[in-house]
């Protein structure tokens, strides 16, 4: 099959880097975000003529399934989808508002699921696709004042493995990434020391690195996400007085 991938949420950060990484590797690139002047700066810095942009907002649900058959039409099926438009809004306790979560929630989850719709019927109707959900290690466990970027990210890894039964049977491979911190405009906003800092084209080397793999979750730094998998493993009175500790929150 030819390879062609489209990734939502590429006009920053993770997505444009990984959208670099593959276009070099061969790929056609079909990248999607809201902000069009970015993903054609994008298709300019590319190989030629193998990042092509298709800007759509990832919370129209039918802009999705339109943005998804004008890339299959025009460039071709699209072999693998990887969904990484996503937002982050703090919520400390005197700032806890419910449009937030709404905002976190309608991007995060519902512009993946909107993709996933989109893509689904290609995927089924060929029973071949690879389909990549970008969650977080923040989905693996609650962190001080992310109530509602969490809930998103967990929402993301169990909805993931959910769909890994069925897509199992249609011979469509299924993968959940989960980030720890990676120098984005994401996190350029957060005002506390992140551990195990990674540069955004090493998350994008090892992000694609776990794609070719038959792993379902791709995470990267290894160590971080290692360090908090263990945590998460603890009796819930540790967990928390350790990353109370930790993080000072
Ligand atoms: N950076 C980290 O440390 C880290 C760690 C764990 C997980 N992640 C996850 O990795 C993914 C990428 O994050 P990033 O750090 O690369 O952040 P980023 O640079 O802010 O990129 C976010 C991307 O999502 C797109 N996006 C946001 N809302 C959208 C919408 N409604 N429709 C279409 N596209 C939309 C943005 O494009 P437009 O604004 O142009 O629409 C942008 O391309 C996110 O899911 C994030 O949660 C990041």
């Amino acid at each position: 099959m030819a390879k062609i991938v489209w990734i939502v949420g590429a006009s920053s950060g993770i997505g444009r880097a990984l959208a670099l990484e593959m276009a070099r590797d061969g790929w056609t690139v079909a990248a999607s975000a809201r902000r069009g002047e970015q993903l054609d700066e994008l298709a300019a810095e590319g190989p030629d003529g193998a990042i092509k942009s298709y800007p759509v907002d990832a919370t129209d649900e039918s802009a999705c399934a339109e943005t998804a058959a004008a890339i299959e039409e025009q460039v071709g099926p699209i072999a693998c989808a990887v969904f990484a438009a996503g937002t982050h809004i703090p919520q400390p306790l005197d700032d806890f508002k419910v449009e937030d979560f709404r905002k976190l929630l309608d991007i995060n989850v519902g512009g993946v699921v909107n993709g996933i719709a989109a893509v689904l019927p290609g995927f089924k109707e060929r029973k071949a696709g690879h389909l990549v959900v970008v969650s977080s290690v923040a989905g693996y466990r609650g962190l001080p004042q992310a109530s509602g970027y969490g809930a998103t990210k967990a929402a993301l890894i169990n909805l993931t493995e959910s769909l890994k039964f069925d897509l199992d049977h249609i011979g469509v491979k299924t993968q959940v990434v989960c980030p720890g911190f990676v120098r984005t405009p994401l996190t350029d906003k957060n005002p506390f020391p992140m551990p195990f800092l990674m540069e955004v084209e090493d998350a994008a080397q090892a992000m694609y690195r776990g794609m070719k793999s038959s792993a379902f979750e791709v995470t990267f730094p290894k160590r971080f996400a290692y360090i908090l998998k263990a945590l998460g493993l603890l009796p819930d009175w540790l967990y928390f007085k350790l990353v109370h500790k930790g993080t000072g929150l």
